[in-house]
Formats: structure tokens, sequence, C-alpha cells
């Protein structure tokens, strides 16, 4: 894995998002579809066709870090347990390669948000039932991870055989995931929380590694000022801050969701946290 110079990578992703833009226009006139000209608050051109400016904000980082929901039922014991096995095999695989274990556990980080939003919306389909705004709450998390992975793209250059486990791994955890999440939600969300109490602890890592300077604070990249409304000395190490403040966030989701299918209650009875990040 390679660090790559910030500046020209971040200028050839702005290059290709504007070819992007460019190609697409022939095509989706010709279905009275024009892409939107959208500008930031100063004026200057908005880079990205992924999110819009609307859709970015400033992370809490104040946010408890340290949190944490006891395992005391059969249930939350092997949701813990099952995390903390899973915990083992990646610290051996990546040892302190921080940059690259962010990366690749995002890859794996979006996909519950995705699957239980799906599972959710099928479910409101199939009820003729309102959600309470869950479905929604979920995909925006499976997003921010998403974007979580598209930043740390920038810093990061992963080998053929790490895309290779990325590919073997997401056949099994979606499938795992898929069939967790139908068999019992509450065990399947408390899983996550505890996946994001783990992210928080590597993020924390990432930072001493950082702090110690054996990662370089390389700037900031363009994505992520524009995502999380960074100012423009921003380095990475501020986006690890923030990255760190959003996997609170999920934690607190989805630990919250899981106490709901406890007391018994539905997801669509509680208002779901929609924008909490
Ligand atoms: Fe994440
Ligand atoms: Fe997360």
């Amino acid at each position: 894995m390679t660090t790559l110079t910030m500046s020209d990578n971040n200028k050839k992703k702005v290059d290709d998002e504007e070819n992007n833009n460019n190609n697409n226009k022939s095509i989706v006139s010709y279905w009275g579809i024009q892409p939107s000209k959208v500008t930031k608050d100063d004026g200057s051109q908005w880079n990205w066709t992924c999110f819009r400016p609307w859709e970015s904000y400033k992370a809490d980082i104040k946010i408890d870090l340290e949190k944490h929901h006891t395992p005391n039922t059969f249930t939350d014991k092997m949701a813990y347990w099952t995390v903390k096995a899973l915990r083992y095999p990646t610290d051996i695989f990546f040892q302190k390669r921080y940059g690259c274990r962010a990366m690749m556990l995002e890859t794996v980080a979006a996909v519950p948000g995705m699957v239980a939003g799906m599972l959710l919306h099928c479910k409101s389909l199939r009820r003729f039932e309102h959600s309470g705004g869950w479905i929604k709450a979920l995909l925006e998390e499976a997003e921010n991870e998403r974007m979580h992975l598209m930043t740390f793209m920038e810093v990061s250059d992963p080998k053929w055989y790490e895309r290779a486990l990325v590919i073997a791994v997401q056949g099994v955890f979606l499938n795992a995931y898929l069939l967790g999440y139908i068999v019992s939600p509450k065990f399947a969300h408390r899983m996550v929380g505890y996946l994001e109490e783990e992210a928080i602890h590597s993020y924390t890592e990432f930072l001493k590694e950082l702090d110690k300077g054996n990662i370089e604070n390389v700037p900031a990249p363009a994505i992520a000022m524009d995502y999380w409304q960074l100012p423009p000395e921003s380095t990475l190490r501020d986006v690890v801050v923030v990255v760190r403040a959003d996997e609170a966030h999920h934690r607190d989701v989805n630990h919250f969701a899981s106490d709901v299918h406890y007391q018994g209650r539905e997801l669509r009875e509680t208002p779901a946290p929609i924008g909490y990040h």
C-alpha cells in the first residue's frame, strides 16, 4: 500500500468528476434532464456528483467516544464475541497499517445499513405500512460509510490481493448479515453497535500513529473537505477525527435500534434518527 501525493490525486479526482459532467450533458439533454449547476456558498463550482452541498455537514466531534453497551443477554454476548472474534484475524492481517485497515473495514461497514434498509423497505411494501423513517436512516448510514471509503481511497492504494479479499469478504458478510437480520434484527443491530465500538478504537489507534509520526499527516483529501465542511488547512488527522465521530453516531443508532427490539417493539414504532451524524 503506497501513500499518494495528495495534491495530484485530488486534482485527478476533480478532473474525473468534471469530465463525467461534461460527458453526460449530451446524453441526458435528449431526455430533458439537465445536470443541475451546483455551486458552493462562495460561488465556486461544486465538484462532486456523488453528494451535494446540502448533504455535507459538520461532524459533532464532541460525541462521547467511550459509551459502551454491556452485553448481558445471551444474544448480546453472542454479538459481542462475534465482533471480538472477527477482530483478531483483522489485527494480525493489518498490524499497524491503519490507513489500509480503515479502507478495508469501510468496505464491510457500508454493508449492514444497506442490507437492513433493503429488508425494511421490502417489509414496508409487503405489509403496507410506514417504516418510521428507519429505511432512510439506515440507507444514510450506508452512504456515510461509503463516503468514508471514498475518502480513504484517496490516501491508500489497495493491492490486487486486498481487492480480492474485499470481494470474498463481501460475498460472505453480505449474505451472513442478510440471514442474521432476517432471523434476529436485535442481534444484527447489536453486532453493528459493537462493530462501531471497534471502529472507534481502530481510529483512535490510527490517530496515535499519526501523532507519533509513523503515518504521514498529509493534507485532507478534497472530497473530505467538502463532505465534512472542513477548513482549507485540514489534514488527514482532522479527517480521522470526524470519521471516528461518525462511527460513534452509528454505534448509538444501532444499539438504540437493538434496544427498541429488546423492548418488544418494532423499529417503525419509534421515529428514526434521520440525519443523526
Ligand atoms: Fe466508517
Ligand atoms: Fe460506522
